[in-house]
């Protein structure tokens, strides 16, 4: 659990997006930490203290005045790792700018050491006021970090200005950045990750592809910015949804994948080659849809070029590069001959053969493979996958 033993305060305060402040406060609780949630008066209207109980397993905080809590406004604030105000209404960034404390969350507020993460949710007009946007600056200027808003819809309806709060996975993945970041090892580095397949065309219609679905390499591109990383996403086609604050190039073919893998290797510190590029392309693209009526086609494939061995070239001094084998059999003996063909420093070596792990599914059993050391893994999620790989990564000589 990538957050335990941390300690982070949630406050809420009154807006109708608290109820996607209820899936902050779980998936943060499901990453280990300890979350305290303190609601304003009008959040409680919204979400009783009853479900942020239920879902952080912690008392929750909603007076100054209620008893045993009489410190509560100091120590909670002094004594997190993060604090995220989720969703800060109009009313709470002023009290907050202003230096208000007139209930529990901004007497805390007012007497924190923790830094502040502040996900901002509210009508578009009340967001475009000139008030609100100078408080926006003075909380910023207090160091505090802001997430959002976005543009989307609103409980009033549709808008095209920002008002909408951040989604909850993008606060949360912003949440745990600025709690793993300080002093991790790649905090600050450029993490470049490939992930999904690339696709080959036959004609304007037709490709040729593979089941890649790109999990794997999205996991380790959030992975690496939860750490600190400034990350890019090379990306051939999925469907997935784009990981919080990672840069994403989109890529058709192999060929595509090998220009945006140069473009962006120049200055990356670590590149994680997750992609499934397509091995074999036709060797001529026909221009016109070919009917099915003209019966049986032979068409001739030609082995793509292979990216990782093209980066030999271009790897700055003292990166670290990380490739993948799928394998159907001798697993680690044909890793190990990828890693030394390829001159990587470590290869994720997955069996296309096994339940629960390669392509299309949600798990994976993996064995991380270095120069010095094997080390087999149990099944597990793609994303704790990414955590181990980037463990072994930091820990490479
Ligand atoms: N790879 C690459 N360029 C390709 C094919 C693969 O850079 N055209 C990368 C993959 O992203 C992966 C590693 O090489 O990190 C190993 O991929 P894999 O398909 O297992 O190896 P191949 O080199 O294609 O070897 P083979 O088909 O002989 O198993």
């Amino acid at each position: 659990m990538i957050l335990a033993g941390r300690r982070v305060v949630l406050g809420v305060s009154g807006g109708i997006a608290c109820y996607k402040a209820c899936t902050i406060a779980r998936r943060l609780t499901e990453m280990g930490a300890a979350v305290d949630v303190v609601l304003t008066s009008s959040a409680g209207r919204f979400v009783g203290p009853a479900t942020f109980e239920a879902l952080t397993h912690r008392p929750v905080f909603t007076s100054l005045w209620e008893r045993d809590t009489t410190l509560a406004h100091l120590e909670l604030g002094q004594n997190a790792d993060l604090i995220v105000l989720a969703p800060a209404t109009a009313n709470l960034i002023a009290r907050a700018a202003q230096g208000i404390a007139d209930d529990i969350l901004t007497a805390m507020l007012l007497a924190r050491t923790a830094p502040v993460l502040v996900a901002p949710a509210m009508n578009d007009e009340m967001f475009a006021h000139p008030a609100t946007q100078k408080n926006l600056e003075t909380i910023r200027g207090m160091g505090w970090s802001v997430v959002g808003p976005e543009i989307g819809p609103l409980a009033e309806g549709a808008s095209d200005r920002p008002g909408r709060m951040t989604e909850p996975e993008a606060i949360v993945a912003a949440a745990e950045r600025k709690i793993r970041a300080p002093g991790g090892a790649l905090a600050g580095k450029r993490v470049v990750v490939t992930a999904g397949p690339t696709r080959e065309g036959l004609d304007p219609v037709r490709v040729f592809t593979n089941r890649s679905s790109g999990r794997m390499g999205y996991a380790v591109a959030a992975a690496a910015y939860g750490r600190g990383a400034d990350v890019t996403l090379v990306s051939g086609p999925t469907t997935l949804p784009i990981p919080f604050g990672v840069d994403v190039v989109t890529v058709e073919t192999t060929a595509d994948l090998q220009e945006a893998v140069a473009t962006a290797l120049a200055d990356a510190d670590v590149l994680v080659m997750a992609a499934a590029p397509a091995d074999y392309r036709p060797q001529e693209e026909r221009q016109d849809k070919r009917p099915r009526g003209d019966g049986p086609v032979d068409v001739r494939l030609e082995p793509t070029i292979d990216v990782l061995e093209t980066t030999r070239s271009k790897r700055k001094k003292g990166s670290v590069i990380v490739g993948f084998a799928l394998e159907t059999s001798e697993g680690v003996q044909r890793a190990r001959g990828k890693l030394d063909r390829k001159g990587l420093d470590l290869i994720v070596l997955n069996m296309a053969n096994e339940t629960g792990a390669g392509f299309d599914v949600e798990t994976n059993r993996v064995t991380l493979i270095s120069r010095t050391d094997t080390v087999q893994l149990p099944q597990m999620s793609k994303h704790e996958v990414a955590e181990r790989l980037l463990d072994a990564v930091e820990l490479l000589p």
